[in-house]
């Protein structure tokens, strides 16, 4: 199976371990829920009759409800046309920065997406008044042929896909019926990834927003739902004991996700700098 990219390099995301996960997904979806989707590499590379997307960060829920709203082949030329009005170049800061106090007034969706191409490390970065704050990406980000394939693939794709911005405690789990599939990739609780800093206006995760997930995921699964949990059991000489005792006591299935950090250290023998990347199931 050829896998799809999502046009933007997520924080967190799933793109270099989909094929592991994967493995232990269901065959047989119709409805998938991708509950904490950011920049959706799972809902656009799982089967299902249908999805639904969720995150709490609406910026890049909006930027894909745009990308729907005027179909992929027009989001590129407007994008190029911005990047031409605006004079955007990998090397061009000033421009760069022009542009995005110019967003930070307008909040177009389809400009946040074009500002995050040239910014540092391509993220979203906001403070906490919720401006776009992320630096110039100078000499090396652009929207490069491989992030505008990326994005000309999701053509026939996002159609599909119908988006929400909820807390994952207000979402409305109603929509789902027994043997529907929801992949849970929450922040993780033991790692300092940067959802969990609050730099991006967010609040960040903590023990309690970590049991209120498990409590939900114990409703879904006594209705015969079935869900996949990603998560790291240990990180750096920390361990998870809310997941690994609430994985126990439920009796769910735990399968060990080999991560390959390229050019990191973190997965070594080596106890202290050692991370478990896993993949929790209840079927
Ligand atoms: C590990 S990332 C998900 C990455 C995604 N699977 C991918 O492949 O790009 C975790 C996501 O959880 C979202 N999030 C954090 N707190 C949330 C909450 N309370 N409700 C819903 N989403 C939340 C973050 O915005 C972030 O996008």
């Amino acid at each position: 199976m050829q896998y799809i990219k999502a046009p933007m390099n997520y924080i967190g995301n799933k793109y270099r371990i989909i094929r592991q996960i994967q493995r232990w997904f269901p065959r047989d979806i119709d409805l998938m829920v991708d509950l904490f989707c950011g920049g959706c590499d799972v809902t656009f590379n799982t089967r299902a009759n249908e999805h639904i997307a969720n995150d709490l960060n609406f910026f890049v829920i909006e930027i894909y409800r745009e990308f729907q709203r005027m179909g992929i082949g027009n989001a590129v030329v407007r994008i190029d046309q911005t990047i031409r009005e605006w004079e955007l170049t990998k090397e061009n800061k000033e421009a760069y920065e022009r542009f995005r106090a110019y967003y930070n007034k307008t909040k177009q969706p389809i400009d946040l997406y074009v500002l995050m191409c040239f910014s540092f490390n391509y993220q979203f970065r906001f403070n906490t008044a919720h401006e776009y704050n992320n630096p110039f990406g100078k000499n090396r980000s652009s929207f490069n042929d491989v992030m505008r394939e990326n994005l000309m693939k999701l053509q026939g794709v996002i159609e599909t896909v119908q988006y929400t911005a909820q807390d994952f405690r207000e979402f409305d789990y109603s929509v789902m019926k027994a043997g529907d599939f929801l992949y849970a990739d929450p922040p993780y609780l033991i790692t300092c990834g940067s959802y969990n800093d609050g730099k991006r206006g967010f609040k960040g995760w903590g023990k309690q927003d970590e049991k209120d997930l498990c409590d939900i995921l114990d409703q879904l699964s006594d209705r015969g739902i079935r869900f996949a949990l990603s998560n790291v059991s240990h990180h750096k000489g920390e361990k998870n004991d809310i997941l690994l005792n609430w994985k126990r006591s439920r009796k769910y299935h735990m399968h060990k996700i080999h991560f390959n950090y390229d050019n990191c250290n973190y997965h070594t023998k080596n106890s202290d700098n050692f991370t478990q990347e896993i993949l929790i199931t209840n079927y």
